[in-house]
Parts: C-alpha cells; sequence; structure tokens
C-alpha cells in the first residue's frame, strides 16, 4: 500500500486557534482526519506527524526513507530559515510537496523566499486545509496511483 507522511512544523499545533483570519478554523486533529479519509479512500495509507522542533522534523524525514512513498510538507516558519530541512529533502530522494495554508507570496517579504522549493516537486499554497488533499491528490498523481 502507497504510504504519504504529512508532515506539519512549528505552531501548527496552534490550528483552529492560531490567527483564524489567517489560517481558518480547523484544527490540525480534523486536517489529520480528513486526510487519512481522503488517503483510504484512494487507498493511501497516510500518516500525519507534527513538531515544534527543527531536530525532530530532521528525524522524521530521515526515517521517511523505505517506510513512506512521499511527504507532504508544511515547515510553517522553518521554510523560510531551514538549509538543514532542504537537505534532509535532498537526502532521502522522497518526492515532497511543500504546503502552506496561507498564500506565502501575498505576505510579509519574509516569507516569500523558501528553502524548501527548490527541492520540492511542487508547491501549494493560498487554500488553507483545503490545500491538504489538494497536495494529497497531487502527489498520488505523481506516484501514478489511480483514483
Ligand atoms: C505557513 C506559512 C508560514 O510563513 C508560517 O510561518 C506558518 C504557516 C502556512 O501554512 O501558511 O507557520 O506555513
Amino acid at each position: 500500500m502507497t504510504s504519504i507522511l504529512i508532515l506539519n512544523g512549528p505552531n501548527l499545533n496552534m490550528l483552529g486557534t492560531r490567527q483564524p483570519e489567517i489560517y481558518g478554523h480547523t484544527t490540525l486533529e480534523d486536517i489529520s482526519r480528513r486526510c487519512r479519509d481522503h488517503g483510504a479512500a484512494r487507498g493511501i495509507s497516510v500518516t500525519v506527524e507534527q513538531s515544534n522542533s527543527e531536530g525532530t522534523l530532521l528525524d522524521l524525514i530521515q526515517s521517511a526513507r523505505g517506510v513512506h512513498d512521499g511527504i507532504v510538507l508544511n515547515a510553517g516558519a522553518y521554510t523560510h530559515t531551514s538549509i538543514a530541512l532542504r537537505d534532509a529533502i535532498s537526502a532521502v530522494a522522497l518526492p515532497v510537496i511543500e504546503l502552506h495554508l496561507s498564500n506565502i507570496h501575498a505576505r510579509d517579504a519574509f516569507r516569500h523566499h523558501s528553502y524548501i522549493a527548490p527541492v520540492a516537486l511542487g508547491v501549494i499554497c493560498g487554500f488553507g486545509a483545503a490545500g491538504y488533499t489538494l497536495a494529497l491528490d497531487a502527489l498520488a498523481g505523481q506516484l501514478e496511483i489511480e483514483p
């Protein structure tokens, strides 16, 4: 069975109450359930993880090799700062979709740059919680899984 890891970085555990005018009212728990259901309907196993720690995110990316077939990564603010996360993605050589709930290009200038994007298959941003299932479908398409 195809397996996809959905990895969430710092502060995303606070979804639902964190700046809902930007990130919406949906909790990470709700998103996880939707993604697992969405995956199950397509025969894809979906694992959702979150950490506020850059080191834990690095460990999760490294240990995805040989376990998961691809990663949907919302690295939160580490997107804009972390060369280490980028290197980990290059090292594991798994297909990665970079995801953001908000349209990072319509926000502060420091959010316009991503260290992840050059090593990602593609980037989805600006569609709120719906972006997670869009990213799953995009990754499934790349992995050539029929809906
Ligand atoms: C985010 C965008 C980032 O700039 C921000 O630091 C986040 C969330 C998003 O999903 O829109 O924490 O990744």
